[in-house]
């Protein structure tokens, strides 16, 4: 297993590009199974998981090729509908494929998710869905098998606003007879991605980015000759983790290609907690201060609420600010993971089920550390850059799930930071 090794104290400085999302480009990739023409996907990041998707098209008939951060995609070869089973498992999130291989198909059979290291991420919101669209679903052997041959529009309620479950029922709908509505849909602007993908290739999509999104049954057609050309959003998460680093590093960065408004939650809390934070068009500036000073409530909710993807990453830097921050994590059940391994660093913190009270200290100390999941790794990787003296950072390639080589963007900031493969000693 590769590690990070990262030598602490150096306060980071400079500007970076933030990459193309991660939780816009998968189900962007699972909705090119709808397209009959070539498709260009720009800023689409180098990602574990990503990497996983493109596999898991390949094996139903996707030809991508990849050149950089541009993916040219042709689908219309696609011939299968049994996903693979080893990919699928790896890659949790493949479930909202059911969506875009039953409106393709009218069948679609894929595993049953397993949990993963965040909680047991059940998926009965999306079964659910479907089934109200006309699939018939089956579960047997740890397989789903779905018979959507007879799609037909719903008035659908979430009972939470699932941001798979919306993504999932959106894609199906598409080729229902009939209209659609989901009520209680996620808000998250990977959504309202989705949606401006889904449109040009034809489908009818409105109220997206509101708690009430509206599928016309039905695509148009296209010419399949005209290639159709995305650009991914812009990743917010990926955003919040720098501009954490450079507060607890009290350093000073320029985000280029970052939306103010889709981490506006997470910008609030850097300014209670003492940053300077300016913003532009398509810019995010940060100087953190001397000391961070105490986060008094962090909730974790449903967009446009504080997202749970950057909890470990402010749990990070509330384990250095003065005084008294409390976290409530309301979205997974177990995602205080990375906790244990700050107290290694010398946090002082108590949980009490969902909620963590944490102590500031004024320094953390450099420690052996291990990735428990991908934004736990992040969050500890925050804490090397900020502790005294050298971490260590093991089963990096959670980390590289999320983030195009973290330790690079990190040394282009000024960061001493290097990566050592599990049987290779890398030079710095
Ligand atoms: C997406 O996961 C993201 N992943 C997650 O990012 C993110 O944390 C999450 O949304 C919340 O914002 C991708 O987009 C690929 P949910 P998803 O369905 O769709 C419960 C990261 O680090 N639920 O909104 O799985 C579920 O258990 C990852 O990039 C049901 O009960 O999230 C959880 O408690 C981690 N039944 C809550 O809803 C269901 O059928 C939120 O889940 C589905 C979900």
């Amino acid at each position: 297993m590769a590690s990070l090794i990262v030598t602490g104290g150096v306060p980071l400085s400079g500007t970076a590009r933030v990459s193309g999302a991660k939780n816009a480009a998968l189900p962007i990739l699972a909705a090119s199974l709808l397209a009959r023409s070539p498709i260009l996907l720009y800023d689409c990041p180098q990602l574990r998981d990503v990497e996983n998707m493109l596999s898991i098209l390949a094996a139903l008939g996707v030809k991508n090729e990849r050149s950089g951060g541009t993916l040219l995609l042709d689908a219309s070869c696609a011939d299968a509908y049994v996903m693979p089973q080893g990919l699928s498992k790896a890659l949790r999130s493949s479930i909202f494929m059911l969506g875009p291989l039953i409106a393709r198909f009218g069948n679609a059979v894929c595993t049953f998710p397993g949990g993963c290291e965040i909680g047991h991420r059940p998926i009965d919101l999306h079964l659910r869905g479907l089934s109200m669209l006309g699939v018939r679903i089956k579960e047997e052997h740890g397989l789903i098998l779905c018979d959507g041959s007879d799609l037909s529009g719903a008035d659908i309620h979430l009972d939470y606003p699932s941001v798979g479950a919306t993504e999932n029922i959106m894609m199906a709908a598409v080729a229902a007879k009939g209209d659609t509505v989901i009520r209680n849909a996620a808000r998250e602007p990977e959504i309202e991605d989705l949606a401006v993908f889904l449109r040009k290739l034809g489908c009818g999509i409105a109220g997206e980015g509101t708690s009430t999104v509206y599928i016309r049954g039905g695509m148009e057609k296209t010419d399949p000759r005209a290639v159709i050309s995305h650009r991914v959003m812009s990743d917010r998460i990926v955003a919040g983790t720098l501009l954490c680093a450079a507060a607890m590093t009290g350093g000073e960065i320029a985000l280029e290609n970052a939306r103010a408004t889709h981490v506006a939650s997470a910008l609030a809390k850097l300014r209670e907690a003492g940053c300077s934070v300016d913003t532009g068009e398509e810019r995010i500036y940060l100087r953190g201060p001397k000391r961070l000073r105490e986060i008094k409530l962090i909730e974790t909710l449903p967009y446009p609420g504080f997202p749970t993807d950057l909890q470990a990453q402010f749990f990070a830097l509330c384990t250095m600010a003065e005084g008294t921050s409390i976290i409530v994590e309301n979205v997974f059940e177990n995602r205080f993971k990375h906790g244990p391994e700050l107290l290694r660093m010398g946090a002082s913190y108590t949980q009490k089920d969902r909620t963590v009270i944490l102590r500031g200290v004024p320094r953390l100390m450099g420690a052996r550390v291990a990735a428990r999941d991908l934004r736990g790794g992040a969050a500890l990787t925050l804490a090397g850059l900020a502790a005294e003296g050298e971490t260590v950072i093991e089963n990096a390639e959670l980390i590289d799930r999320g983030y195009e080589s973290l330790e690079n963007t990190f040394s282009a900031l000024g960061a001493r930071i290097r990566r050592e493969n599990g049987d290779t000693k890398e030079e710095p």
